[in-house]
């Protein structure tokens, strides 16, 4: 049985009210948020900029429009911003309707809710663990004709793996040969460096669009922003004019305009996720009883063997809040990711998962 109800990650209000404690005394690793906190940067913006809050953002986010346009080096007409990338998620598969749709499992929740919304069939390709949960080209066989849409998540959420670039290619051109819409969630695309995803192969491939958040990389899960692109502008538009007026708070939208000009603040983090994923991999790997697979993004997925054990439950005892993946279609209650916190953190997660199998093995 799942311990938690939330179909998330982050929910440490729940988490913490199985133990009767306060979130703050929770150490989350369930969320793949960036330690680092928001850039010094936009904290800095925010606390001169109270005064936003008494009057509109400006209608049309011109300069939070200028200000991704500008980092992509793609026109704004292309681009939709959103109130996270969730939003932007429900404002394309409200607008583009699809009457059936190819989803990736285990994937990400929240493509499929928007489905339902729609009413939109939906088929599965399941990724195997004997490929060691890769995308593989067998996905180009399941692309056929009676598909209008394909939801790809790269680097996937929750094995952290990226498709090999080749056969992402072939998939996108499989699609646009077909008329299939392909969408790609690249919400953990900034953690993996030397990595531009789909962004600058969306010219002249109007089938093609790209999801993007702020809010990991950048840590304002709270504040929120995200944002898609496309160049089938006909469409950006048609959702624009869909969308609900001022749903991205004047605090988003100084944030959009502030973050992605923040060098120092990417090279650290980046920097930091060098360090950090190679040493929680290998401490992972070194624990008994679990199989970790070497994702690229900047959180870790692993299967835990040891019979009987629900390592969520037993972590939370020592207050660490770990993602169960038993909710993922295709997953099961062996399966759990965890976020790359930083050394210390990280340190504290090694220590406990030890304790929790070591006290299994001797029948404590
Ligand atoms: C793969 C993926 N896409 C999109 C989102 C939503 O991001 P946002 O916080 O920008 O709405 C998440 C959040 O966990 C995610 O894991």
């Amino acid at each position: 049985m799942t311990l938690l109800h939330s179909a998330h990650g982050g929910n440490t209000r729940e988490a913490a009210g199985v133990l009767g404690i306060a979130p703050e005394n929770l150490l989350d690793f369930s969320a793949n948020i960036n330690p680092a906190g928001m850039p010094a940067t936009l904290r800095h913006a925010l606390q001169n900029s109270w005064q936003l809050a008494e009057r509109y953002p400006d209608v049309e986010y011109a300069s939070l429009y200028q200000a991704l346009a500008q980092h992509h080096q793609v026109p704004s007409s292309w681009l939709l911003a959103g109130n996270g990338e969730t939003e932007a998620i429900f404002a394309l598969v409200a607008a583009l309707a699809p009457r059936k749709t190819l989803l990736i499992t285990p994937g990400f929740a929240e493509y499929r809710r928007a489905l339902a919304l729609v009413g939109s069939d939906i088929v599965e390709f399941r990724l195997r663990e004997e490929d060691g949960w890769a995308l593989t080209d067998a996905l180009l066989d399941a692309l056929t004709a009676d598909l209008d849409c394909l939801f790809l998540c790269t680097p996937n959420n929750p094995t952290g793996l990226l498709p090999d670039e080749a056969l992402l290619e072939a998939i996108s051109r499989r699609c646009q040969a077909l008329g299939i819409t392909l969408v790609v969630d690249e919400a953990f695309m900034d953690f993996i460096t030397d990595q531009a995803g789909m962004i600058p192969t969306l010219a002249g491939n109007p089938h093609l669009w790209v999801l993007r958040s702020l809010t990991k990389f950048y840590a304002i899960p709270g504040l929120r922003l995200g944002y898609l692109l496309s160049s089938d502008e006909e469409n950006v538009a048609r959702m624009r004019r869909r969308q609900m007026p001022w749903s991205i708070n004047a605090f988003a939208a100084l944030a959009g305009e502030i973050i992605l000009q923040d060098r120092d603040y990417q090279q650290a983090s980046l920097h930091w996720l060098a360090q950090e994923r190679p040493w929680l991999l290998a401490a992972l790997q070194a624990v008994p009883g679990l199989t970790v697979w070497e994702g690229r993004a900047n959180y870790l997925f692993f299967r835990c063997d040891a019979p009987g054990v629900e390592l969520q439950r037993a972590l939370l005892q020592q207050h660490i809040l770990i993602r169960s993946c038993a909710n993922y279609p295709g997953l099961d209650e062996r399966y759990y990711r965890v976020a790359v916190r930083n050394r210390i953190e990280n340190e504290r997660l090694i220590a406990a998962l030890g304790k929790v199998l070591n006290d299994i093995s001797r029948g404590r």
